[in-house]
């Protein structure tokens, strides 16, 4: 079979508690469809209490829309997928312990070897240019790489990675405070990331 007939199974966990990773992933999402996968958008669902939810306004309205229209994403889906693209936004520089706990929960397939061979990439967010955006995506290639992924980066692959917006190791969005956007050259980043994680697992189940 050629690579250009196979459609890969795409998997997008995410977290986001106020949208911006969600328009980020909506975009991955998009530019994966685009290049012929079949898409699966899940969020990873609240682990701090309806306190803390509550502490600033629009948080918890935002979780429960998101809630509403993505299932959480499950250790089936991961199975499913040729894929698995994370996404999480910067939580004083490290990845969400909303997306990991659901990383985390992969720990009985990968005690299998079931994610050997995928492919794997990552997507961030941070409120300034310079708060974490790029170290919390680095801060998940061992975990890729544990869970056996084969780590798709952006990298410069496409003149859409020279506009000054991503990072050669994943999509990004510099959403300000409050958060807001992503910006165009951002969006265009994030679906070039979906595209080319697709192009590179239609490869591998080739
Ligand atoms: C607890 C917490 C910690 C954060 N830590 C950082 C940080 O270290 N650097 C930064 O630039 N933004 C930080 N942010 C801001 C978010 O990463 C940023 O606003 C993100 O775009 C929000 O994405 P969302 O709208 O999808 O939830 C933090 C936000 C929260 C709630």
């Amino acid at each position: 079979m050629s690579s250009a007939s196979v459609s890969p199974k795409i998997l997008i966990p995410f977290y986001s508690r106020t949208g911006t990773l969600q328009r980020l992933a909506e975009a991955v999402a998009e530019g994966a469809r685009a290049a012929g996968a079949e898409v699966r958008l899940r969020r990873a669902r609240e682990l701090v209490g309806v306190d803390i939810l509550s502490s600033v306004p629009g948080w918890k309205e935002s979780a429960d829309a998101m809630n509403a229209q993505y299932e959480a994403p499950t250790a089936d889906d991961a199975v499913w997928a040729d894929g698995i693209i994370f996404g999480t936004p910067t939580r004083f520089g490290a990845v969400s312990s909303e997306l990991k706990a659901y990383i985390d929960g992969l720990g009985g397939l990968w005690a299998k070897g079931a994610l050997n061979g995928k492919a794997g990439s990552v997507f961030a967010g941070s409120a300034t240019m310079h708060g974490g955006n790029e170290v919390t995506s680095l801060s998940l290639y061992p975990v890729l790489a544990h869970l056996g992924l084969i780590i798709v980066p952006p990298g410069f692959a496409d003149a859409v990675m020279f506009a000054n917006a991503g990072t050669p190791y994943g999509a990004s969005v510099v959403s300000g405070n409050p958060p807001a956007g992503p910006t165009d050259a951002e969006l265009a980043v994030a679906r070039f990331q979906g595209r080319r994680v697709t192009e590179v697992a239609k490869k591998l189940i080739a």
